[in-house]
C-alpha cells in the first residue's frame, strides 16, 4: 500500500531532530546540517576575501611567489621559527616603516614584533576553547577580550561586519583543521641604544 511510505513532513521533521545538534555546534553522527554548511562555506568565503591567509597562514615559496602552505592553513607564525633581532636605525621616518619574514606571520615595526595567531580550533594552541561571543567581540573591538590589551598591528580592523558575517567566519574557523601550534607572544619595541635620546 503507498500510504505506508511516512509523509515527506515526516521525515523533514526527524532529519531537523538529527540535525539539531549539528546546528548548535556539537557533533553529530549524521554531519553537520544543510544550513551549518552554508554558513561554513560563508565563512571560508570571507576569510578568503578578508585575506586572514595574509597574516595567518604560513607559506610555501612557488614560481608565482608566496602561497598560502594549506596543509597548515591559519595555523599562525610558525613555533621556532624566531626572526633575527632588528639592527638599530632601520625603522623611523626617515627609514622603515617596518618589516615581515617569509610567512607574512612575523611582522617588526615601532610597536616591536607581533606574530600572527593560530586561528585553528586547536584548543591549547589556537581558539579551540573561544566561544564566539569572545570571537565577535575581540573582532568588534580589536582587542584581546581576556588580556584586554589591544591588537597590535598589522591585524585589521573589523568592526563593521555584521552579527552574520561574524558568526559565519567563526563557525568556518571551528571547522577547519586544528593544529597544534604555539605562536610565540609579541616583543616590545627595543629600547633606543644608551645616549640615543637628548632627555636623559
Ligand atoms: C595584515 C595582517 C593580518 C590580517 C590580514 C589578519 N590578521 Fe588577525 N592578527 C594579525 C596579527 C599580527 C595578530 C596578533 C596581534 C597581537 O599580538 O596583538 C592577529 C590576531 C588575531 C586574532 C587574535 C587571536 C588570539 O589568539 O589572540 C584574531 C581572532 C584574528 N587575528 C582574526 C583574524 C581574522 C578572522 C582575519 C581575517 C578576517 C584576520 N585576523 C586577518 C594579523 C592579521
Amino acid at each position: 500500500m503507498r500510504r505506508a511510505v511516512p509523509p515527506r513532513w515526516l521525515a523533514m521533521v526527524l532529519l531537523g531532530v538529527i540535525a539539531l545538534p549539528a546546528v548548535a555546534g556539537a557533533e553529530s553522527a549524521s554531519g553537520p546540517s544543510e544550513s551549518s554548511l552554508a554558513e561554513t562555506a560563508e565563512g571560508e568565503r570571507l576569510v578568503h576575501n578578508m585575506d586572514c591567509d595574509v597574516c595567518h597562514t604560513p607559506k610555501v615559496m612557488t614560481a608565482a611567489g608566496p602561497r598560502p602552505d594549506t596543509s597548515r592553513r591559519l595555523s599562525g607564525h610558525p613555533a621556532g621559527e624566531e626572526v633575527p633581532p632588528l639592527p638599530g636605525g632601520v625603522l623611523g621616518e626617515d627609514g622603515w616603516g617596518g618589516l615581515f619574514n617569509h610567512h607574512l606571520t612575523a611582522w617588526v615595526g615601532p610597536w616591536g614584533v607581533s606574530y600572527g595567531s593560530n586561528l585553528t580550533p586547536d584548543e591549547e594552541t589556537g581558539i579551540g576553547a573561544w566561544s564566539e561571543e569572545t570571537f565577535v567581540e575581540s573582532m568588534r573591538t580589536g582587542t584581546h577580550v581576556g588580556e584586554l590589551r589591544p591588537f597590535l598591528p598589522p591585524m585589521p580592523t573589523y568592526d563593521r561586519l555584521t552579527d552574520a558575517e561574524l558568526h559565519a567566519i567563526f563557525t568556518y574557523l571551528q571547522s577547519i583543521e586544528p593544529v597544534s601550534n604555539e605562536v610565540p607572544a609579541p616583543r616590545p619595541p627595543v629600547a633606543p641604544p644608551a645616549g640615543a635620546s637628548s632627555d636623559h
